[in-house]
């Protein structure tokens, strides 16, 4: 819903959900973790200071309104995918890494041949298939990424795999353009696919919507809301799944030496334990904050793609830097050839502008493969205004005396 309270006009306006930023303060580290609006940020205080209680196993009055607030939660991520709801269950974990470790620890010996990854993969990604291939004693491919994203593979490269990939690079932004094509490639040659979501989740939902991979794993973190892990599921994979992770909250009956899960709650399969039961509240409010805000009235992804090609064409005007995109993304890397990114980001700290430098776990293409130097990563998010861009811009040419 278009909220008039949101609709900024003046382009150096920050939406006033961000209002709390001091204007000296100019983060840019959204693909590592986003800024929470104030309704997120109230969402979240709002459990811990009027129903405090866990859910799923109590009768008392502030669980239950835990419970409904939860369920509620789950169904609008699976919406939010565009996904149908009898056909996909949402559970709830730490984070991207730990979902992707808990559905590929936990995939059944026989039924895959091989394991398929991409050189781009966050570590997130790419040390699990490595342990994966490991554990199942099966092939492990890592696929070339053209330059608009499109996972490169034949027919063969794909029989009966599990392929793991990232929607959106968290280096240069690019996109798995050909996902639906992948998606029923593989399922035709007998494959499964679990989808890194963590950079797509916010900014390219459009990607994901509608595509019925196997498995999407992402974090609430990287996209405006509290701290925790996504994963949304097929259920005839967490059925499919060797259950070995498991504990409180998920059983129906216990004997001596064996136990029944909820047989109808199926997302309870990978949530052992107590969980992060205000996060997972706070995350239905942001993805309905995405919903309604409106920057400068366009849409959120609109909006990021507005200020994200102003990044790109302003950091391609400066001389001695390399940027890795191809185009422009909420995400940029880039390198100079005078100055350390490590002690760029340092200058540019202190003028306010926070940035990251290295290598943002991609340790195997950036460093093996194109053996290159730490990076600069600038990440923007729907906090990001222009002034704040002009401003970067303005203090990368001042520091590389460009
Ligand atoms: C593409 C991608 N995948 C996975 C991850 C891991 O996310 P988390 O640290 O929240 O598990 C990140 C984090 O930056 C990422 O950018």
């Amino acid at each position: 819903m278009f909220s008039k309270k949101q609709d900024i006009q003046n382009t150096t306006d920050r939406l006033p959900d961000f209002s709390y930023i001091n204007n000296s303060d100019i983060y840019m580290d959204t693909s590592c973790q986003s800024m929470r609006p104030q309704p997120v940020i109230d969402a979240i205080t709002d459990y811990y200071q009027t129903y405090n209680a866990c859910g799923s196993r109590v009768k008392y009055k502030w669980g239950q309104k835990v419970d409904s607030a939860v369920e509620a939660t789950r169904e609008l991520v699976i919406s939010y995918l565009g996904l149908p709801q009898k056909e996909y269950v949402c559970s709830f974990t730490l984070n991207t890494t730990f979902g992707i470790n808990l559905i590929l620890n936990q995939l059944p010996a026989g039924d895959y041949e091989q394991v398929i990854t991409s050189e781009i993969e966050h570590n997130s990604v790419f040390l699990p298939t490595i342990e994966l291939a490991k554990r199942l004693g099966i092939n492990r491919k890592v696929l070339e990424r053209a330059d608009d994203g499109s996972l490169i593979y034949t027919k063969a490269d794909i029989n009966k795999s599990v392929v793991v990939v990232n929607a959106t690079s968290n280096i240069d932004g690019r996109l798995l353009l050909n996902i639906k094509q992948l998606i029923q490639d593989t399922h035709a040659a007998g494959g499964i696919v679990i989808i890194d979501a963590a950079q797509a989740a916010a900014h390219y939902q459009d990607l994901l919507f509608g595509c019925k991979a196997d498995a999407f794993c992402f974090s609430a973190h990287k996209m405006y809301a509290a701290s925790l892990g996504v994963i949304v599921i097929k259920k005839d994979l967490i059925r499919s799944l060797d259950k070995h992770f498991v504990g409180g909250g998920m059983v129906s009956a216990v004997r001596e030496q064996g136990y029944d899960l909820l047989p109808d709650d199926l997302s309870s399969w990978l949530e052992p334990g107590l969980q992060a039961y205000g996060e997972i509240i706070s995350l239905k409010r942001a993805i309905e904050w995405l919903s309604e805000i409106k920057p400068q009235g366009l849409k959120p992804a609109e909006y990021i793609h507005k200020i994200s090609k102003q990044l790109y064409d302003g950091l391609s005007e400066i001389p001695g830097l390399t940027i890795l995109n191809k185009q422009p993304s909420s995400v940029i890397s880039v390198y100079s050839n005078s100055i350390d990114a490590h002690r760029l980001a340092i200058f540019l700290s202190a003028a306010g502008i926070m940035v990251r430098s290295g290598y943002f776990c991609c340790h195997y293409y950036l460093i093996e493969k194109l053996q290159l130097p730490p990076l600069l990563r600038i990440s923007i998010g729907l906090h990001t205004t222009e002034d704040d861009i002009n401003k970067t811009i303005k203090t990368l040419k001042k520091v590389l005396k460009a």
